[in-house]
């Protein structure tokens, strides 16, 4: 089996999870070059980890090194570029989250996908983690009944300093504040487990930080499968957690960690009379994978090896990224959102901020 050729665009923090996990699976895969505007943390980066060719630009990479799959680890605002270059010349690119920065530029990279042979996935690693997995076996099971209820919390804790690096807090760099940057992880996983949003009902708030961006929302969602749920997507909360619930019909299921979860961070609750139906099926399901970078980048190299679709496809990295600008759309025109209203009139379409930020 010959490896699978990998370059990497962007070697700041997050690029050593990604080379890493690549590099984790031996044989399988060659990070064969890697990108940055910044030489001196590209050479750092590649003699680190042994890539043996830097480059300065993209297009010089793609024709030098012929990748197969392309991870795109820049911040938010250099995805699209990176992804369209990418999908132009045939190469599969998986980009970091947020996506993009705006809806409509998300959209070219649909259309650059349409005409090109090869796809655009979204990181989204908590997808893929045992316990998530085994949520969704047993909803497909018809183990746990309708879904009625959820919570979505992100609340976390980053400080003035955080937002001192360039990118952050600003609607044109990082596309939004915690909602855009950190939320987007667990309202991903909402997304995947309850499908289609139908409304979103939201506020926004700059509590405490200085920032362009708001430091929290807190808003309600209702989903086509009838289900409701509240999201917290905080920067403020000096208790940090990431918790998901999901109350169904027979069970509730609950996550409860922070950066990543294993199965011990998963708990069910049976309701009364349904223990023998719930506990037997929840302990057969999938067990054992962390919801960490590598854990989707094993799908993602099986979808390269198979020709098959990628995960997180294009289409469902969007619903989540529409999920987001319901959110901003709803806090600043004050009105509950649904799809519809996000068309290509809207202003939320062209920017999450739409047509500015009301406090
Ligand atoms: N999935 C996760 O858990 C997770 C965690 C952290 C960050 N992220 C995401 O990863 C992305 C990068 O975040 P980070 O913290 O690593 O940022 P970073 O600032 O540490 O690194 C970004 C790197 O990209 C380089 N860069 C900037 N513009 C470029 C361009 N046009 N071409 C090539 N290189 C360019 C910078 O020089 C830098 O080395 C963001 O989208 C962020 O939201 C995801």
């Amino acid at each position: 089996m010959e490896p699978i050729r990998v370059a990497i665009i962007g070697t700041g923090s997050v690029a050593r999870s990604h080379v890493q996990s690549l590099q984790s699976r031996g044989d399988e895969v060659e990070v064969v070059g890697a990108v940055d505007i910044d030489g001196d943390r590209l050479s750092a980066f590649c003699e680190q980890h042994g890539i043996p060719n830097g480059y300065d630009n993209v297009a010089d990479l793609l024709e030098k090194e012929q990748p197969q799959l392309v991870h795109v680890c820049t911040p938010p605002g250099a995805h699209a570029e990176a992804a369209l270059k990418c999908l132009g010349a045939g190469v599969n690119v998986i980009v970091e989250k947020p996506p993009t920065l705006t809806l409509a530029e998300f959209d070219t990279l649909v259309e650059a996908e349409k005409e090109s042979n090869a796809w655009l996935a979204t990181l989204f690693q908590h997808r893929f983690g045992s316990g998530a997995l085994r949520l969704q076996k047993l909803m497909a099971d018809g183990v746990l009944g309708r879904p009625l209820v959820a919570i979505c919390n992100t609340v976390w804790f980053r400080d003035q300093a955080y937002l001192d690096v360039e990118w952050r807090g600003r609607w044109d760099t990082e596309g939004g504040g915690p909602t855009m940057g950190h939320g987007i992880h667990q309202i991903d996983l909402l997304s995947a487990i309850m499908g289609q949003w139908t409304e979103v009902s939201a506020i926004a708030r700059r509590q405490a930080r200085t920032t362009d961006t708001e430091d929290v929302t807190m808003g309600t969602v209702a989903f086509a499968n009838g289900a409701i749920a509240s999201v917290v997507n905080s920067i403020l909360s000096p208790r940090e957690e990431s918790y998901l619930r999901f109350d169904f019909e027979y069970a509730t299921v609950e996550v409860s960690h922070v950066y990543g979860y294993g199965d011990e961070n998963w708990t069910i609750t049976p309701a009364k009379g349904y223990e023998d139906k719930v506990i037997p099926a929840w302990e057969a399901g999938p067990h054992g994978t962390r919801s960490a970078h590598v854990a989707q980048c094993i799908e993602v190299l099986k979808a390269v090896r198979e020709g098959t679709p990628p995960p997180v496809t294009s289409s469902e990295s969007r619903r989540t990224l529409e999920l987001v600008a319901a959110t901003y759309a709803s806090a600043f025109q004050r009105r509950p959102i649904r799809p519809e209203d996000l068309g290509p009139d809207s202003p939320f379409y062209q920017r999450m901020e739409g047509d500015g930020p009301r406090w």
